[in-house]
């Protein structure tokens, strides 16, 4: 089968397409026949070296890509739960392997996947898995509101729009730091208000953007900071509690995500479908920034 990787980090263009066996999955796995395979910034850090350089990457001959992918179940292992033909979306996690979700077939654990609703399309159903898991557990980490106030930053990405929406659900007054072009948007999630400069300060904030200190600058004192760079936590001076989120698969909380989506309570954000051998262009795209949505790989 084919798989977009890269043997050397870089550029776009060092994302390449091989032929590789086809993996079989082991006990509470299942192999995925790929639908789509969602594009996202983790993929851009790890083609580019980001993970090389902090030690993380150990592999022999090359290094697979993508953490969302939504397909079709075409081997189940043993006490995976699943069955061939099932319709599934997972997150194919990890950036230490050599093989991702930007392929024909993954394999992936049971626990990291959930069926797709009839009605939502695999496509759409690959958008899923890695933002809303992590803007779940972003929120997770601040606790109930009680109250409090929360800003969103990069509140019209795929994080961050996650983010506002399931902290309104929860019961959150949340303000929403992105673009003036994004108002609509992030009003429809839920957000109570949209800023384009910051000058207030907060009792939470979820730093989609990642603007780390500015973004500790901005929560108030005895308040709590969530970022999404695990290896670079801005310093709270004491001052703010700062930690960041690390998403993990949760197969309830995916459903959950997929079913909302189904029932249109979650917007379905897709921005282009690509063939797999276009990977480097959907990376040129995304790094180029100001995109909405997300790219889709969808392989031959
Ligand atoms: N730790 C984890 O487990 C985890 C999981 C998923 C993602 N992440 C990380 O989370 C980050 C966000 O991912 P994503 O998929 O949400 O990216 P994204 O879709 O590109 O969203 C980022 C958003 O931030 C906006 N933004 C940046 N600077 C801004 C500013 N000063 N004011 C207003 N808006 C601003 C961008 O707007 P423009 O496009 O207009 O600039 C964009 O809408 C990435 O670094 C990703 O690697 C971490």
């Amino acid at each position: 089968m084919r798989a977009a990787v890269i043997t050397e980090p870089g550029s776009p263009d060092a994302i390449e397409i091989i032929d590789i066996a086809t993996p079989e999955p082991g006990p509470g796995e299942i192999r995925v026949r790929v639908a789509a395979a969602g594009v996202n910034p983790v993929d851009l850090q790890t083609r580019s070296g980001a993970f090389h350089d902090l030690g993380w990457i150990d592999q022999p001959d090359h290094v697979g890509l993508g953490w969302d992918v939504a397909g079709t179940v075409t081997a189940a292992g043993s006490d995976s739960g699943f069955a061939v033909g099932d319709r599934v979306a997972a997150l194919s996690e990890g950036v230490d392997r050599a093989l991702g979700a930007y392929a024909e077939e993954v394999v992936v654990p049971a626990g990291a996947a959930a069926v797709v609703p009839d009605g939502l399309s695999l496509t759409d159903a690959a958008t899923v898995p890695l933002n809303a898991l992590t803007a779940v557990q972003a929120l997770d980490l601040l606790g109930a509101p009680e109250g409090r106030t929360l800003l969103v930053t990069g509140a019209a990405g795929g994080v961050g729009g996650y983010a506002v929406a399931f902290a309104a659900q929860r019961g959150w007054r949340v303000t929403a730091l992105a673009r003036s072009t994004d108002a609509e948007f992030v009003t429809a999630a839920g957000a109570s208000a949209l800023i384009t400069e910051p000058t207030d300060s907060y009792d939470a904030v979820v730093d989609a953007a990642v603007l780390a200190d500015a973004a500790v600058g901005l929560t108030r004192d005895g308040g709590h900071y969530v970022g999404v760079i695990p290896p670079a936590v801005p310093d709270g001076a004491g001052r703010v509690r700062t930690e960041a989120v690390m998403v993990t698969a949760d197969s309830r909380t995916l459903a959950e995500a997929l079913a909302a989506t189904a029932t249109g309570a979650l917007p379905v954000r897709v921005h282009a479908t690509l063939p797999l051998e276009q990977a480097a262009l959907a990376h040129k795209a995304v790094e180029a920034g100001g995109i909405r949505g997300r790219h889709l790989l969808i392989p031959g």
